[in-house]
């Protein structure tokens, strides 16, 4: 009975969390893809056939570069599912679950969540779980969809702000290292809008992690949207909290030889995109700008945008002399504002990184 109450408090906060998700308008937030730029290249010597944006993953090639990344949809869930997952399934891009707690501590949920993979036979779909749980609900994740790889979310800061959230948070590494031994599929250990450190990358890439999306803050708040849950509204002081998917990149550079990193968090458009690829993100999440789109426009708006991403995209790559991400990647970006001082006082070379077109042959190692 306790576990059924549970169980409808757990879907009704999925549903404000859609509600609140929507009442939050981001598009004026303070965003750090504003402070880097690419410098503009007037003869870029390129044809649009040549260009390939595929990402050229260790595990797959994606012929496009960035995919719809991991919502829950509340009890309207089976609705915004079918729509994200059709449109992935139109475009031929890579979609993440929500996470599927709730269907598996309930199977009865489970085809709420398998109407991923049913409107998506063929597509590449990443199941989603929180650090909370371990190896058994992994491959129970993983069958429940048929998926090709795992999404592990951190989003203690959700939790604290949570009236009734977790607040034992001690096993979260333990969880990931004992999964990632045992799955056998790509397992991506993501954060839910925070971003991470060097110090975190460090610690998941010695639990074995070879996958990490570090998506940032800048785009969906969930210190905000859980703040807004509570009446006292006490938490607004934390708002601000946590590192752009920028700053997380920066603070990747060191480790890019040794994982795969995936960016998501506050990507508003290609541009974006093509900013987060060419600090080193294998590929590029995307949860508001999209969920926005379907909530507004359903499967056929949102086929519509990535289809124009897809497009404008490519063309931004050939504006830019860059026929592949690998050229993008050594494209000279100037940091101004908070990520350059950051990065200054991080002992990151924010002037390596924008005369690295100079050296070809450079790693991409960015720390002096
Ligand atoms: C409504 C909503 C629900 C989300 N639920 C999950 C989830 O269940 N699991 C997860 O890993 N991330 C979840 N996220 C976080 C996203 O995957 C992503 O990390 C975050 O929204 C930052 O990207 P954005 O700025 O493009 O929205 C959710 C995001 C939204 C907007």
């Amino acid at each position: 009975m306790e576990w059924q109450k549970g169980q409808v408090a757990m879907e009704s906060r999925k549903d404000e969390h859609i509600r609140l998700f929507q009442k939050k308008d981001t598009a004026n937030l303070e965003n750090d893809f504003d402070s880097v730029r690419f410098v503009h290249q007037s003869l870029p010597e390129l044809n649009l056939t040549d260009i390939d944006p595929s990402a050229r993953l260790p595990f797959a090639d994606w012929p496009q570069p960035f995919f719809i990344n991991g919502m829950t949809g509340g009890s309207e869930k089976t609705k915004i599912y079918e729509q994200l997952s059709r449109a992935a399934a139109a475009t031929g891009i890579a979609i993440a679950s929500g996470s599927q707690k709730a269907a598996i501590k309930n199977p009865e949920l489970r085809d709420t969540f398998q109407i991923l993979r049913k409107v998506n036979p063929s597509g590449f779909i990443f199941a989603n779980i929180g650090a909370e749980l371990g190896k058994e609900e992994a491959v129970r994740a993983i069958d429940m969809l048929e998926a090709d790889g795992l999404q592990i979310h951190l989003n203690a800061p959700q939790e604290i702000v949570m009236p009734e959230g977790d607040r034992d948070f001690s096993r979260w590494l333990n969880h990931i290292e004992q999964i990632v031994s045992a799955v056998k599929l790509p397992v991506v250990v993501k954060e839910v809008g925070f971003g991470m450190s060097r110090n975190v990358i460090h610690r998941l890439l010695q639990a074995g992690v070879g996958y990490i999306d570090v998506s940032g803050k800048g785009g969906t708040n969930f210190i905000s949207i859980e703040n807004m849950r509570r009446s006292g509204h006490e938490f607004g002081y934390l708002e601000g909290w946590g590192q752009s998917a920028v700053i997380s990149l920066l603070e990747a550079q060191k480790y890019f030889g040794s994982a795969t990193f995936f960016a998501s968090g506050g990507v508003r458009n290609p541009l974006d995109a093509l900013k987060a690829l060419s600090l080193g993100a294998g590929a590029v999440g995307v949860s508001a700008s999209f969920l926005r789109v379907v909530l507004d426009t359903g499967a056929d708006g949102l086929i519509e945008l990535i289809e124009n991403w897809k497009k404008q995209l490519a063309g931004l790559m050939l504006m830019m002399g860059a026929c592949n991400l690998e050229q993008l990647r050594h494209q000279d970006l100037v940091l101004s504002g908070f990520p350059y001082q950051w990065a200054k006082l991080r002992g990151i070379s924010a002037e390596m990184l924008a005369n690295r077109s100079l050296r070809p042959a450079a790693k991409l190692s960015l720390i002096r």
